[in-house]
C-alpha cells in the first residue's frame, strides 16, 4: 500500500503547480493528468521531478496498439514513475504500451496500469451510452484481468471494485482509486466516491485524490487529514 496519498495536478498552467507545490516541505506524488500536460507538455515533468516529487503521467492512451506502443516509447524517456492507457483499448494495445515502454526505459521501467470503468461512470451511463450490457463490475472484472494478462501492474478503478480485482489479480496487482472524498465533503462530478479510510478497508493500493486537495482553503492540512485517514493513524469518528 502507498503510504502517500497521490495529488491529482489538475492545473492549467505549470506557475499554477509551483504555487501549489510551495505550500509543502516535503516529496509527494502526484498526479499529472492531460489538463496540464497537453498544455504545458514534458517541461512541466522535468520541472515537478526536479523539487523532488513522484510522477503518474494519467494520460489514458487509447489508440490503436502500433500508436500506443510508440507513443508509450517516446513517454518513458520522461522518466515518470507510474502511467497508464484505457483497457477499453484492448489486451494487444496493452502488451505493445507495455512493451513500448520497456523498449523507450534506460533505467526502471515505471509502472504501467489500466483505466477500467471511470469513476464519473454510472452503471446506467455504461449500459446506455457504452453499450455494455453486464454490471459495472463485471466490467471492471473483466478488463482487470485483461490488464493482468497483458503483463500490466495495475488498474484504475474505484475502491469498491478493489477487493475484487485483488482476489482476481492477485495482491500485488495495484489498485489505483480516484473518487475519494472527505466524509463531509463535495462529490463534484464524481459518482461512485468513498472516504480514504474506505477505500484502505475496501483494499485499495493507491488513493488518487484532486479537488478535495487543490480546492480547498488549506491544502496542507486537507492533505494531512486525508493522509491521516488513509493511514494506519485513522480517526475512529469518520472510520
Ligand atoms: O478532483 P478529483 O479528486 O475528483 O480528481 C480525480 C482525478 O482522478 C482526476 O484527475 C481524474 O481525471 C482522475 N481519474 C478519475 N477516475 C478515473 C481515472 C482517473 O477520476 N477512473
Amino acid at each position: 500500500m502507498e503510504k502517500e496519498p497521490l495529488i491529482a495536478l489538475d492545473f492549467e498552467s505549470s506557475e499554477e503547480v509551483d504555487s501549489f507545490l510551495h505550500h509543502f516541505s516535503q516529496p509527494l506524488f502526484v498526479k499529472v493528468g492531460m489538463e496540464l500536460y497537453l498544455q504545458n507538455g514534458p517541461e512541466v515533468i522535468q520541472r515537478i521531478k526536479d523539487k523532488g516529487h513522484r510522477i503518474f503521467l494519467d494520460l489514458k492512451l487509447h489508440d490503436i496498439p502500433n500508436t500506443v506502443g510508440r507513443a508509450m516509447q517516446g513517454l518513458a524517456k520522461l522518466e515518470v514513475d507510474m502511467i497508464n492507457v484505457h483497457a477499453a483499448g484492448g489486451k494487444d494495445m496493452m502488451m505493445r504500451a507495455m512493451d513500448g515502454l520497456e523498449r523507450g526505459s534506460k533505467g526502471v521501467v515505471p509502472k504501467l496500469i489500466a483505466v477500467t470503468q471511470l469513476t464519473s461512470t454510472t452503471e446506467s451511463q455504461m449500459r446506455q451510452e457504452q453499450g455494455i450490457s453486464s454490471t459495472l463490475v463485471d466490467s471492471v472484472k473483466r478488463y482487470s484481468i485483461l490488464a493482468k494478462e497483458a503483463g500490466l501492474d495495475g488498474v484504475v478503478c474505484s475502491p469498491y471494485e478493489a477487493d475484487l480485482v485483488r482476489k482476481l489479480c492477485g495482491d500485488e496487482f495495484l489498485r489505483v482509486t480516484p473518487g475519494i472524498r472527505l466524509p463531509h465533503g463535495d462529490h463534484h462530478d464524481q459518482k461512485r466516491v468513498t472516504t480514504p479510510c474506505d477505500a484502505r478497508k475496501l483494499g485499495s493500493t493507491h488513493i488518487v485524490v484532486g479537488r478535495s486537495i487543490t480546492k480547498s482553503s488549506d491544502a496542507v492540512q486537507a492533505y494531512n487529514e486525508i493522509s491521516k485517514l488513509w493511514g494506519l493513524e485513522h480517526e475512529k469518528k469518520y472510520c
